[in-house]
């Protein structure tokens, strides 16, 4: 990998010509551009894919740069996030001020202090809906990992950050919303010199789940001048927000940033756990050891926050996971004024994608790059690697803000899962596919059995 990452003298760009590109991106594009990166280990490369010309971006010096050291020059805008604009609008998603201020009104639910305070409601939620599963373990049948955890993320989430405000009928509605806008907005990505007028396959498709997000949140937002203003779940935290000079701000502002909040939190967080069962399958060591610290920390307890500082390996099982499994694992960015980046000139409105699959997967950054080895994450071996060489959550401005969340309910969901149950994961391995989030190809399948009393 080139040590020289920026440098101002420029050289021409290795192009990836079309036949080569575009049937590789259309047969399996997750793996193809994941061989892509692997190919290219860190340099900076172009994919012709016709009218549509990205940069791929993986060396962590060059990760750095674009979404930390001059992460201005490098906006949520183009290609990519154009299409997305009639759904996010100028919410938390977007960039500059709009984003600035939605950003800081919803920042203070989610410091790690408050997240901590936030753990025993937490918990609660999770252990309760753990406890609905039992039916289904007495029953042994193989169950659809994805289809529990939206329940048990939804009663989780969906509480603390709506309050009751929106049903739970209501959020299991808006995530298959949410999957067709990530399947219907790929021909507008890869054809955007199509102006919007020309209709598209997918478009009619966008629209209506544009519609349900609307029919939900907006419809919530235009009650915000006459919601009471206690409590502390973010629709309220958005209706108390002021703009600079203190004036109230409109519901298209609550609206925004309420589908926001929605659409970065629930499916990240159940994709996420959702790729854990095709490991633990496939590792019955790994399975082995998280379950004897689980049984130790928890036992026959219900889950709660006091077990948290006990779970050392199950946070490295975490961290494991989201290296070979970033769920948010693409995030595009546009060019505002020309510079030279790695030695490639990049110009106004050029596209780079930025992915933690891709730099998570380069073996002159890890060793047996493609195993799963939660020990990579012991802190006995906490190797000196580069900040960006790992950045599942991002980084600079726009990092993540709900790591905390993702982090706390993850480990209380799969604490809670392996005290209360034996669960026998599926052993077919699962390939991604790819979505807005890395999804698998086909369902997980668990089936569970209650662990006997005397065990637990
Ligand atoms: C495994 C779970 C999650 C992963 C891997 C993940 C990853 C990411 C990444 C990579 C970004 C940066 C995107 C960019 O730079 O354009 C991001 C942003 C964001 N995430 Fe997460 N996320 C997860 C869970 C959550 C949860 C649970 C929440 C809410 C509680 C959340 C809320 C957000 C928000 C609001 C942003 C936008 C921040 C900004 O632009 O200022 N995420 N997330």
């Amino acid at each position: 990998m080139s040590s020289s990452p920026r440098a101002e003298q420029t050289r021409e760009v290795r192009t990836l010509p079309f036949h080569h590109v575009v049937p590789r991106l259309l047969r399996d594009p997750v793996q193809a551009l994941a061989e892509i990166g692997m190919e290219a280990d860190g340099e900076i490369v172009r994919l012709n894919a016709g009218t549509f010309r990205p940069y791929v971006i993986t060396h962590p010096e060059h990760v750095h740069h674009v979404l930390r050291g001059n992460s201005d020059n490098y906006v949520r805008d183009g290609a990519f996030w154009r299409p997305f604009r009639p759904l996010f609008g100028n919410g938390i998603l977007s960039d500059g001020a709009s984003w600035e201020r939605s950003r800081n009104a919803l920042q203070p639910m989610f410091t790690a202090r408050h997240v901590e305070s936030l753990t025993g409601l937490m918990a609660d939620a999770v252990a309760d809906a753990l406890e609905r599963l039992d039916p289904l373990a007495a029953a042994g049948h193989p169950i659809d990992v994805s289809a529990e955890l939206t329940k048990i993320v939804n009663s989780t989430l969906v509480g603390i950050f709506f309050g009751d405000r929106i049903s739970l009928a209501e959020t299991e509605r808006l995530l298959p919303a949410m999957e067709r806008i990530g399947n219907a907005v790929v021909l507008r990505i890869m054809l955007p010199l199509v102006p919007k007028a020309v209709p598209l396959p997918g478009d009619r498709s966008f629209r209506s789940a544009v519609r349900a997000f609307d029919d939900v949140m907006a419809s919530l937002a235009r009650r915000h001048p006459v919601a009471p203003r206690d409590g502390d779940d973010v629709f309220t935290l958005l209706c108390r927000a002021r703009d600079a000079s203190g004036g109230e701000l409109d519901s298209g502002f609550v609206r925004d940033n309420l589908v926001a909040m929605f659409a970065t939190s629930i499916e990240t967080t159940i994709m996420a756990l959702t790729w854990l069962w095709p490991q633990l399958a496939a590792h019955p060591e790994v399975s082995r050891r998280l379950s004897a610290e689980i049984r130790e920390v928890v036992g026959g307890d219900r889950v709660s926050a006091a077990h948290l500082p006990g779970l050392g390996y199950t946070r490295m099982v975490f961290q494991e996971l989201l290296r070979l499994y970033p769920v948010a694992w693409m995030f595009p960015r546009m060019v505002v004024r020309r510079e030279v980046l790695g030695g490639v000139r990049l110009d106004h409105g050029d596209n780079v994608l930025i992915s933690p699959y891709l730099t998570h997967r380069l073996p002159s950054l890890w060793d047996r790059a493609l195993d799963f080895d939660p020990e990579r994450f012991a802190p006995s071996r906490e190797e000196r690697r580069h900040r960006y060489a790992y950045f599942p959550f991002g980084g600079g401005p726009h990092q993540c803000i709900g790591a905390h969340v993702f982090n706390t309910m993850g480990q209380l969901i799969v604490a809670g899962l392996i005290s209360r149950f034996q669960p026998e994961p599926d052993p077919a391995p699962a390939r991604p596919r790819p979505a807005v989030t890395l999804r698998p190809r086909d369902s997980v399948k668990i089936t569970l059995r209650r662990v006997p009393e005397g065990v637990r």
